[in-house]
């Protein structure tokens, strides 16, 4: 399946210095039929040690909004656009965003999503529109070929704020239709 030839291919990359410093690099995972992808900025050390997406403290509010939403983690898929750690959490480098970038355009090939949430500033400006603003653009869908793609807040961003907890629930009940009839 082309997912996992894709995933194989992402744990033995050295396409860019981050394959240095990983543990484990973290491809992607959920169900080849997901008709919703969440893509976020990099691995963090929980991810890093475990190779899966949204293991730790992001992770874990994350699947709490998106129950809140009426929407369940096993059926979206979710990865992020560097798939090896950046050291420290620091935003992936231009560089490394772009020797990672036709895993995540192959990615999106095999899948198909009718939607793609992008996951705070360096997803979105990445996938949607270099110079997106969250504050201003959250929430607001655009279709760019055949694609919905619709940026959220970063979960990390809303542990700290929490003000934008029930931001991000609002934005993602706007995904609950497009799960029917997938
Ligand atoms: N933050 C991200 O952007 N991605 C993860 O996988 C975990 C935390
Ligand atoms: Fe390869 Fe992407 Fe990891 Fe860089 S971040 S080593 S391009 S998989």
């Amino acid at each position: 399946m082309e997912l996992e030839a894709i995933a194989a291919e992402v744990r033995a990359c050295e396409k860019c210095g981050l394959c240095k410093t990983r543990t484990h690099a973290v491809p992607g995972e959920g169900p080849a039929d997901a008709s919703i992808m969440f893509v976020g900025e990099g691995p963090g050390q929980k991810e890093d040690e475990q190779g899966r997406p949204f293991v730790g403290p992001a992770g874990s509010l994350l699947s709490q909004l998106l129950l809140k939403a009426g929407l369940r983690r096993p059926e979206v898929y979710i990865t992020n656009i560097v798939k090896c750690r950046p050291p420290g959490n620091r935003e992936p480098l231009p560089e490394e965003v772009a020797a990672c970038r036709d895993f995540l355009t192959r990615q999106i090939a095999a899948l198909q999503p009718k939607v793609i949430c992008t996951l705070g500033r360096p997803a979105s400006q990445t996938l949607i529109d270099p110079t997106l603003s969250i504050s201003r653009e959250h929430g607001v869908a655009r279709t760019i070929g055949g694609i919905t793609y619709v940026p959220l807040y970063h979960p990390a961003a809303a542990l700290h704020q929490q003000p934008l907890q029930p931001v991000l629930v609002e934005d993602m009940r706007r995904l609950g239709p497009f799960l029917k009839g997938r």
